[in-house]
Protein backbone atom coordinates (compact mmCIF):
# COMPACT_ATOMS: atom_id res chain seq x y z
CA UNK A 1 0.00 0.00 0.00
CA UNK A 2 1.32 3.14 -1.01
CA UNK A 3 2.40 5.33 2.01
CA UNK A 4 2.37 8.88 0.13
CA UNK A 5 1.13 11.00 3.54
CA UNK A 6 4.70 9.42 5.07
CA UNK A 7 5.49 12.47 7.08
CA UNK A 8 2.13 14.18 7.06
CA UNK A 9 -0.12 15.43 9.73
CA UNK A 10 -3.54 15.39 9.47
CA UNK A 11 -6.21 17.24 11.52
CA UNK A 12 -9.43 15.47 10.67
CA UNK A 13 -13.04 17.20 12.92
CA UNK A 14 -16.03 14.63 13.97
CA UNK A 15 -13.81 12.02 13.72
CA UNK A 16 -15.49 9.04 15.43
CA UNK A 17 -18.65 9.72 13.01
CA UNK A 18 -19.40 7.33 10.24
CA UNK A 19 -17.18 8.73 7.83
CA UNK A 20 -14.85 10.62 10.11
CA UNK A 21 -13.70 6.83 11.15
CA UNK A 22 -12.89 5.94 7.70
CA UNK A 23 -11.45 8.98 7.07
CA UNK A 24 -9.34 9.17 10.05
CA UNK A 25 -8.33 5.19 8.91
CA UNK A 26 -7.84 5.74 5.41
CA UNK A 27 -5.30 9.12 6.26
CA UNK A 28 -3.55 6.85 8.68
CA UNK A 29 -2.88 4.10 6.48
CA UNK A 30 -1.42 6.27 4.30
CA UNK A 31 1.22 7.15 6.51
CA UNK A 32 0.05 10.22 8.02
CA UNK A 33 -0.11 10.90 11.34
CA UNK A 34 -4.06 12.00 12.62
CA UNK A 35 -5.16 14.19 15.17
CA UNK A 36 -8.67 12.73 15.23
CA UNK A 37 -10.86 15.77 16.91
CA UNK A 38 -14.26 15.66 18.04
CA UNK A 39 -17.12 16.67 20.75
CA UNK A 40 -15.75 15.64 25.10
CA UNK A 41 -18.48 13.26 24.67
CA UNK A 42 -17.49 11.51 21.51
CA UNK A 43 -15.43 8.06 22.18
CA UNK A 44 -11.93 9.51 20.13
CA UNK A 45 -9.58 7.62 22.71
CA UNK A 46 -10.98 4.27 21.51
CA UNK A 47 -10.68 5.30 17.68
CA UNK A 48 -6.95 6.61 18.35
CA UNK A 49 -5.91 3.05 19.66
CA UNK A 50 -6.76 1.70 16.20
CA UNK A 51 -4.76 4.52 13.93
CA UNK A 52 -1.35 3.35 15.08
CA UNK A 53 1.81 5.78 16.94
CA UNK A 54 1.76 9.34 15.74
CA UNK A 55 -2.24 9.78 16.14
CA UNK A 56 -3.77 11.79 19.22
CA UNK A 57 -7.00 12.52 20.28
CA UNK A 58 -8.39 16.29 20.68
CA UNK A 59 -11.84 17.80 21.97
CA UNK A 60 -13.10 20.53 19.30
CA UNK A 61 -16.37 21.95 19.09
CA UNK A 62 -16.00 22.90 15.33
CA UNK A 63 -18.41 26.30 16.30
CA UNK A 64 -15.79 27.69 19.01
CA UNK A 65 -13.51 29.84 17.76
CA UNK A 66 -11.51 29.64 20.92
CA UNK A 67 -11.06 25.97 20.73
CA UNK A 68 -10.01 26.27 16.85
CA UNK A 69 -7.39 28.88 17.78
CA UNK A 70 -5.93 26.71 20.80
CA UNK A 71 -5.94 23.68 18.87
CA UNK A 72 -3.19 25.13 16.13
CA UNK A 73 -1.27 27.37 18.58
CA UNK A 74 -0.79 24.03 21.12
CA UNK A 75 -0.02 22.05 17.74
CA UNK A 76 2.84 25.02 17.36
CA UNK A 77 4.25 24.76 20.91
CA UNK A 78 4.52 21.24 20.55
CA UNK A 79 6.74 21.74 17.14
CA UNK A 80 3.69 19.90 15.24
CA UNK A 81 2.40 21.37 11.83
CA UNK A 82 -0.50 20.52 10.61
CA UNK A 83 -0.80 19.65 6.62
CA UNK A 84 -4.24 18.36 6.09
CA UNK A 85 -7.51 19.86 7.13
CA UNK A 86 -10.60 17.82 6.89
CA UNK A 87 -13.42 19.22 8.04
CA UNK A 88 -15.93 16.60 8.34
CA UNK A 89 -17.87 17.59 11.53
CA UNK A 90 -21.77 17.72 10.52
CA UNK A 91 -25.03 17.71 11.31
CA UNK A 92 -28.70 17.35 9.60
CA UNK A 93 -31.62 17.04 11.44
CA UNK A 94 -34.41 15.80 8.75
CA UNK A 95 -37.59 16.13 8.24
CA UNK A 96 -38.53 19.64 8.84
CA UNK A 97 -40.67 20.91 6.41
CA UNK A 98 -39.77 24.99 5.49
CA UNK A 99 -42.60 26.60 6.96
CA UNK A 100 -42.08 25.04 10.39
CA UNK A 101 -38.02 25.49 10.58
CA UNK A 102 -37.51 26.40 14.11
CA UNK A 103 -34.63 29.24 14.05
CA UNK A 104 -32.51 27.87 16.53
CA UNK A 105 -32.56 24.32 14.75
CA UNK A 106 -31.67 26.67 11.15
CA UNK A 107 -28.80 28.67 13.23
CA UNK A 108 -27.29 24.85 14.34
CA UNK A 109 -27.12 23.76 11.26
CA UNK A 110 -25.18 27.45 10.18
CA UNK A 111 -23.44 26.91 13.53
CA UNK A 112 -21.92 23.65 12.95
CA UNK A 113 -22.13 23.20 8.74
CA UNK A 114 -20.68 26.52 7.73
CA UNK A 115 -19.00 28.51 10.61
CA UNK A 116 -17.00 25.28 11.90
CA UNK A 117 -15.72 24.90 8.32
CA UNK A 118 -15.72 28.79 7.63
CA UNK A 119 -12.67 28.87 11.23
CA UNK A 120 -11.56 25.77 9.94
CA UNK A 121 -10.37 26.86 6.98
CA UNK A 122 -9.26 30.49 8.37
CA UNK A 123 -6.92 28.69 11.20
CA UNK A 124 -5.57 26.24 8.68
CA UNK A 125 -4.57 29.41 6.42
CA UNK A 126 -3.12 30.92 9.07
CA UNK A 127 -1.12 27.93 10.03
CA UNK A 128 0.13 26.65 6.78
CA UNK A 129 0.82 29.74 5.14
CA UNK A 130 4.73 30.05 3.54
CA UNK A 131 4.60 26.04 3.70
CA UNK A 132 1.34 24.80 1.69
CA UNK A 133 -0.94 22.52 2.63
CA UNK A 134 -4.14 21.10 2.19
CA UNK A 135 -8.03 21.33 3.10
CA UNK A 136 -11.02 19.28 2.86
CA UNK A 137 -14.29 20.61 2.97
CA UNK A 138 -17.21 17.19 3.63
CA UNK A 139 -20.13 19.29 1.83
CA UNK A 140 -23.10 17.52 0.40
CA UNK A 141 -24.58 16.82 -2.79
CA UNK A 142 -27.98 18.31 -0.65
CA UNK A 143 -25.62 21.20 -1.25
CA UNK A 144 -26.79 21.30 -4.70
CA UNK A 145 -30.27 20.18 -4.74
CA UNK A 146 -33.25 22.52 -2.76
CA UNK A 147 -35.05 19.50 -0.46
CA UNK A 148 -38.08 21.35 1.36
CA UNK A 149 -37.65 19.03 4.39
CA UNK A 150 -33.91 19.72 4.69
CA UNK A 151 -33.46 23.11 4.23
CA UNK A 152 -31.18 24.25 7.07
CA UNK A 153 -28.76 21.37 5.80
CA UNK A 154 -29.09 22.20 2.21
CA UNK A 155 -28.33 26.01 2.64
CA UNK A 156 -25.89 25.61 5.08
CA UNK A 157 -23.83 23.22 2.87
CA UNK A 158 -24.44 24.90 0.29
CA UNK A 159 -22.14 27.81 2.07
CA UNK A 160 -19.80 25.28 2.56
CA UNK A 161 -18.98 24.76 -1.09
CA UNK A 162 -18.29 28.81 -1.82
CA UNK A 163 -16.45 29.37 1.14
CA UNK A 164 -14.56 26.06 -0.22
CA UNK A 165 -14.19 28.24 -3.21
CA UNK A 166 -13.14 31.76 -1.28
CA UNK A 167 -10.59 29.84 0.87
CA UNK A 168 -9.19 28.34 -2.40
CA UNK A 169 -8.56 31.29 -3.57
CA UNK A 170 -7.12 32.89 -0.27
CA UNK A 171 -5.11 30.05 0.26
CA UNK A 172 -3.74 29.53 -3.35
CA UNK A 173 -0.79 31.93 -3.36
CA UNK A 174 1.25 29.76 -0.43
CA UNK A 175 0.07 26.54 -2.25
CA UNK A 176 -2.64 25.78 0.12
CA UNK A 177 -5.27 23.94 -1.92
CA UNK A 178 -8.57 23.61 -0.44
CA UNK A 179 -11.39 21.29 -1.88
CA UNK A 180 -14.82 19.81 -1.34
CA UNK A 181 -15.79 16.57 -1.25
CA UNK A 182 -19.69 15.85 -1.74
CA UNK A 183 -20.99 12.44 -0.75
CA UNK A 184 -24.57 11.40 -1.86
CA UNK A 185 -26.23 9.18 0.70
CA UNK A 186 -23.85 7.10 2.65
CA UNK A 187 -25.23 4.53 5.03
CA UNK A 188 -23.90 6.04 8.37
CA UNK A 189 -25.67 7.14 11.59
CA UNK A 190 -27.12 10.21 10.00
CA UNK A 191 -28.45 9.12 7.06
CA UNK A 192 -29.84 6.58 9.28
CA UNK A 193 -31.63 9.80 10.84
CA UNK A 194 -33.96 10.35 7.73
CA UNK A 195 -35.77 6.95 8.80
CA UNK A 196 -39.63 7.52 9.09
CA UNK A 197 -41.47 5.99 11.56
CA UNK A 198 -42.16 2.11 10.95
CA UNK A 199 -40.06 2.41 7.43
CA UNK A 200 -37.57 -0.04 7.07
CA UNK A 201 -33.48 0.21 7.17
CA UNK A 202 -33.31 -1.41 3.76
CA UNK A 203 -36.24 0.24 2.24
CA UNK A 204 -34.69 3.65 2.74
CA UNK A 205 -31.51 2.50 1.71
CA UNK A 206 -32.88 0.68 -1.38
CA UNK A 207 -34.82 4.01 -2.35
CA UNK A 208 -31.59 6.06 -1.99
CA UNK A 209 -29.73 3.54 -4.13
CA UNK A 210 -32.28 3.02 -7.00
CA UNK A 211 -31.39 6.87 -7.75
CA UNK A 212 -28.03 6.55 -8.20
CA UNK A 213 -26.97 5.65 -11.60
CA UNK A 214 -24.65 2.64 -10.36
CA UNK A 215 -27.04 1.28 -8.30
CA UNK A 216 -25.58 1.38 -5.25
CA UNK A 217 -24.94 3.45 -2.25
CA UNK A 218 -21.26 5.21 -1.64
CA UNK A 219 -19.58 3.45 1.36
CA UNK A 220 -17.50 5.51 4.02
CA UNK A 221 -14.39 4.12 2.87
CA UNK A 222 -15.15 5.45 -0.28
CA UNK A 223 -15.58 9.37 0.67
CA UNK A 224 -12.40 8.29 2.39
CA UNK A 225 -10.43 7.33 -0.56
CA UNK A 226 -11.71 10.62 -2.44
CA UNK A 227 -10.55 12.74 0.58
CA UNK A 228 -7.02 10.73 0.17
CA UNK A 229 -6.57 11.53 -3.37
CA UNK A 230 -7.13 15.37 -2.54
CA UNK A 231 -5.09 15.98 0.07
CA UNK A 232 -1.90 13.63 -1.55
CA UNK A 233 0.78 14.72 -3.80
CA UNK A 234 -1.55 13.68 -6.92
CA UNK A 235 -3.98 15.98 -6.56
CA UNK A 236 -0.94 19.31 -6.67
CA UNK A 237 -2.58 21.06 -9.35
CA UNK A 238 -5.94 20.57 -7.83
CA UNK A 239 -7.55 23.66 -6.03
CA UNK A 240 -11.65 24.75 -5.70
CA UNK A 241 -13.09 21.78 -6.80
CA UNK A 242 -16.51 20.06 -5.44
CA UNK A 243 -16.00 16.26 -6.34
CA UNK A 244 -19.65 14.27 -6.35
CA UNK A 245 -18.89 10.74 -4.40
CA UNK A 246 -22.43 9.36 -4.85
CA UNK A 247 -22.43 6.69 -8.00
CA UNK A 248 -23.30 8.72 -9.90
CA UNK A 249 -26.63 10.41 -8.40
CA UNK A 250 -26.14 14.08 -9.85
CA UNK A 251 -26.03 15.87 -11.73
CA UNK A 252 -29.31 14.79 -13.80
CA UNK A 253 -27.85 11.29 -14.36
N1 LIG B 1 -23.82 10.15 5.77
C1 LIG B 1 -24.26 10.80 4.71
O1 LIG B 1 -25.15 10.30 3.99
C2 LIG B 1 -23.66 12.12 4.33
C3 LIG B 1 -23.96 12.63 3.06
C4 LIG B 1 -23.43 13.86 2.70
C5 LIG B 1 -22.61 14.55 3.55
N2 LIG B 1 -22.33 14.04 4.77
C6 LIG B 1 -21.47 14.83 5.64
O2 LIG B 1 -20.39 14.04 6.08
C7 LIG B 1 -19.94 14.50 7.36
C8 LIG B 1 -19.89 13.32 8.31
O3 LIG B 1 -21.19 12.76 8.42
P1 LIG B 1 -21.49 11.32 9.05
O4 LIG B 1 -22.45 10.66 8.16
O5 LIG B 1 -20.21 10.66 9.39
O6 LIG B 1 -22.28 11.77 10.36
P2 LIG B 1 -22.17 11.24 11.87
O7 LIG B 1 -23.37 11.78 12.52
O8 LIG B 1 -21.91 9.79 11.89
O9 LIG B 1 -20.86 12.00 12.41
C9 LIG B 1 -20.83 13.39 12.61
C10 LIG B 1 -19.68 13.70 13.55
O10 LIG B 1 -19.62 15.11 13.74
C11 LIG B 1 -19.42 15.35 15.13
N3 LIG B 1 -19.91 16.68 15.49
C12 LIG B 1 -21.19 17.13 15.53
N4 LIG B 1 -21.23 18.40 15.97
C13 LIG B 1 -19.94 18.76 16.22
C14 LIG B 1 -19.32 19.94 16.69
N5 LIG B 1 -20.02 21.05 17.03
N6 LIG B 1 -17.96 19.96 16.80
C15 LIG B 1 -17.24 18.87 16.49
N7 LIG B 1 -17.76 17.71 16.05
C16 LIG B 1 -19.11 17.67 15.91
C17 LIG B 1 -20.18 14.24 15.84
O11 LIG B 1 -19.73 14.06 17.17
C18 LIG B 1 -19.85 13.05 14.93
O12 LIG B 1 -18.64 12.43 15.30
C19 LIG B 1 -20.93 15.58 7.77
O13 LIG B 1 -20.39 16.85 7.48
C20 LIG B 1 -22.13 15.30 6.92
O14 LIG B 1 -22.93 16.44 6.72
C21 LIG B 1 -22.83 12.84 5.18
Amino acid sequence: MAQELNGKTALVTGATGGLGRAICARLAQAGASVIAADLPQAPIAALVATLGAGSRALHLDVTREEQWQAAFQTCEEDGQKVDILVNNAGIFTPNIPFADMPFDVWKKHFAVNADGTFLGCREAIRHMRGRGGAIVNIASSMGLVALAEAGAYCASKAAVLMTTRVAARSGGPDGIRVNAVLPGAVPTDMLMGNLQAGQQESDLLGTLASYAAMGRLARPEDIAEAVLMLAGPGAAAISGVALPVDCGTIPGG
